[in-house]
């Protein structure tokens, strides 16, 4: 039985006098996918900043694959093989979708002196060859992705996280803003990542999505956990009840 990839033991974190998460532990296990949910303001970003080595905790133990660590930006992350996915500057809307996939990473020759050089061709075969393994439908890699709809941009920003993640990819609402196709080809990707051994931690409001990739849910209320449950052994009305602290009772939601 392998150990989590990553555990978090009593994170604290204080903006000034706002306690933005207030001693939460998980764990995460490699080919599992975790949805993280929660009202706004109940700490998601936070947590999630925290993994990602984006923001430091105040108080509060991270452990990669059983070990103490200390991920003081979210270099030391990547460097651990944790790619995360922001929901905002995921890619760059200029550049093709082999730029994207190799942005801050080029490849360069091996040569003596082809090594201070790109080498565009072996990115362009390993961009082609990877967006294919994922089944992820471009007309073409060489397009900027400002011009791709909405889902493929959200794919290609997944695709470079698989390509460069070697542990764990952490996903910031990948489907928000997305139709129900896009969705689809998004959520596909992530059951792919399961599929790949990846501990996957997406952090969504949709409930439908949550329940469809989720193997657990962890609720966050007011920067404390308010719970982890077993997709297959609760509901989404338990879950929304958690979210608010408000229990919603099955003859409620019939009413309404
Ligand atoms: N950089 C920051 N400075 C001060 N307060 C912050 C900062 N980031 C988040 N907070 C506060 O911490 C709490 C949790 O925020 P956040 O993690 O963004 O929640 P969520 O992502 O669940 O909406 C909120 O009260 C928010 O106002
Ligand atoms: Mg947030």
């Amino acid at each position: 039985m392998p150990g989590p990839i990553l555990s978090l033991h009593g994170i604290r974190k204080n903006y000034g006098p706002v306690r933005a998460l207030d001693g939460v532990d998980f764990a995460i296990m490699p080919g599992e996918i975790v949805s993280l949910v929660g009202d706004n303001g109940a700490g998601k970003s936070t947590l999630v900043k925290i993994m990602s080595g984006a923001v430091q905790p105040s108080a509060g133990q991270i452990r990669f694959e059983g070990t103490p660590v200390v991920f003081t930006s979210p270099h030391d992350a990547r460097d651990a093989g944790i790619e995360t996915v922001y929901q905002d500057l995921a890619v760059v809307p200029e550049l093709d979708a082999e730029a994207n996939l190799f942005l801050g990473r080029e490849l360069t020759g091996t040569g003596f002196l082809s090594r201070f050089f790109l080498d565009r061709k072996r990115m362009r075969a390993a961009a082609e060859a990877h967006i294919r393994s994922l089944k992820v439908n471009l007309k073409s890699i060489r397009q900027p992705v400002g011009l791709l709809s909405g889902g493929q941009r959200q794919s290609v920003a997944v695709a470079r996280s698989i390509l460069w993640g070697r542990k764990m990819i952490i996903l910031d609402e990948p489907t928000a803003a997305l139709g129900v196709r896009e969705s689809r080809g998004v959520l596909d990707l992530i059951l792919e990542l399961r599929a790949r051994n990846f501990a996957v931690l997406m952090v969504s409001h949709s409930m439908p999505h949550v329940f469809e990739v989720s193997d657990r849910i962890f609720v966050l209320r007011q920067g404390r956990s308010a719970a982890v449950l077993d997709r297959h052994g609760t509901t989404m009305n338990e879950i929304v009840g958690l979210i608010t602290g408000i229990p919603v009772s099955a003859d409620m939601t019939r009413a309404g």
